[in-house]
């Protein structure tokens, strides 16, 4: 009898312990692959044709977006950082058409569908901004 309550005693303890860690686990495992798949290149970044980005570079001065943001997209005082992470693809070729803000829109008679895509390229391609810590001016 005594046996039989120790052993029963003994599997909801060990029960007990498999849920309260268990639980936290499968949790933390599920956060990791949501976090894996947050990391994987945006979905509708998959089709962007390729572009020309040097060109990219040249229209960007050429058409003037320089002048608000920026002659390395980095952003001004008119206009924000479109680069190195710009917008998906699909967006900015809607954006530029019909901008929503203060932007002025470029029709596709001005700037081509085949110039803006080179334009993409280009703030694709931008170098991401170095780690603070890397940076020789700001150590001491
Ligand atoms: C006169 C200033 C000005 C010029 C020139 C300009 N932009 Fe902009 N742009 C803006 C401002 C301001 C915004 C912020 C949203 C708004 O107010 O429209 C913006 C927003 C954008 C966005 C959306 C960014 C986001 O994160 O949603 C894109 C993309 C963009 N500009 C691309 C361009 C391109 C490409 C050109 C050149 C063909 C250009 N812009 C020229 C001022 C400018």
């Amino acid at each position: 009898m005594k046996r039989q309550f120790l052993l029963t005693f003994a599997f909801a303890w060990v029960s007990a312990v498999v849920c309260a860690w268990g639980v936290p686990i499968a949790v933390a495992a599920q956060q990791a692959a949501g976090q894996q798949q947050q990391n994987a290149a945006p979905p509708q970044n998959a089709n962007v044709p390729p572009g020309n980005a040097a060109n990219g570079r040249k229209l960007f001065v050429s058409f003037g977006c320089y002048q608000c943001h920026g002659y390395e997209a980095q952003g001004g005082s008119a206009g924000p950082r479109l680069a190195p992470r710009p917008i998906a693809y699909a967006q900015l070729m809607k954006y530029v058409r019909h901008p929503t803000g203060e932007m002025p829109p470029f029709t596709e008679k001005t700037v081509k569908d085949a110039e803006l895509t080179d334009i993409y390229a280009f703030l694709r391609g931008q170098p991401a901004a170095p780690d603070v810590d890397k940076i020789p001016l700001l150590k001491q």
